[in-house]
């Protein structure tokens, strides 16, 4: 068990980092992770990027496809970087979907999501809703990715989380779950990433 000391260190590196760095947000750190150890994402790719305020991983993401596109969506308004286009919507609703679908020419290579609900403290019910915006990205992934494209979602931990990791595995060759070192210690957020979209299978929510 890391000692409190530990894990104030652990927070204030890559706090300091973040900013050295010019990233948005320390959250950044945990796509640079994740593409460090599965080479999600690639240069030309076009990704979209839900959950994206305040724009960390939509600034890391466009540093590695470099003149590929990404489509950030967040109900929250920020300012996007260039060669970012915003989407200003809530995920579930419709009229957000449609939003997304009309900015789609051949095909989406990468989804990410790092949706989080708000936080209640009540485990049980965080879980639950993280869930339902994991099933949305899920349903936005299938109806939109490329076949062979990735996911990567972000999942709080509980009951159902392997529910979700088993519809993820149904669309896509490969699934992986993985937690970046630069989660906060105590935070009982995960990863789900899918590597190779086999196809629509059947709609989950939509
Ligand atoms: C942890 S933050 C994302 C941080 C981001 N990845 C970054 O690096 O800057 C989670 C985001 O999910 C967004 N969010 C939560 N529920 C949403 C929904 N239903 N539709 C759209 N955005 C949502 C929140 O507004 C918040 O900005």
């Amino acid at each position: 068990m890391p000692s409190r000391w530990y894990t104030e260190k652990k927070q204030e590196y890559y706090y300091r980092i973040s900013k050295q760095k010019g990233y948005r947000a320390r959250s950044a750190f945990k796509l640079l992770q994740i593409q460090k150890k599965y080479h999600v994402l690639k240069k030309g790719d076009t990704v979209i990027d839900l959950g994206a305020a305040p724009g960390g991983w939509s600034q890391v993401t466009k540093e590695i496809i470099g003149d590929g596109k990404v489509i950030a969506v967040d109900k929250e308004v920020f300012d996007p970087l260039p060669g970012v286009l915003f989407i200003e919507g809530d995920i579930t609703k419709r009229t957000t979907i449609d939003k997304i679908q009309q900015e789609i020419q051949n095909g989406i290579d990468v989804v990410l999501s790092d949706l989080s609900p708000n936080i209640s403290g009540n485990y049980s019910m965080d879980h639950a809703k993280s869930v339902w915006l994991c099933l949305y990205a899920l349903e936005i992934a299938q109806n939109v990715l490329k076949k062979n494209g990735c996911f990567i979602c972000k999942i709080f931990e509980g009951e159902t989380l392997q529910e979700f990791v088993d519809e993820t595995t149904k669309r896509f060759n490969q699934t992986k779950l993985f937690t970046p070192k630069a989660t906060r210690k105590h935070s009982s957020e995960t990863y789900v990433i899918g590597k190779g979209f086999k196809g629509f299978l059947e709609p989950l929510i939509l």
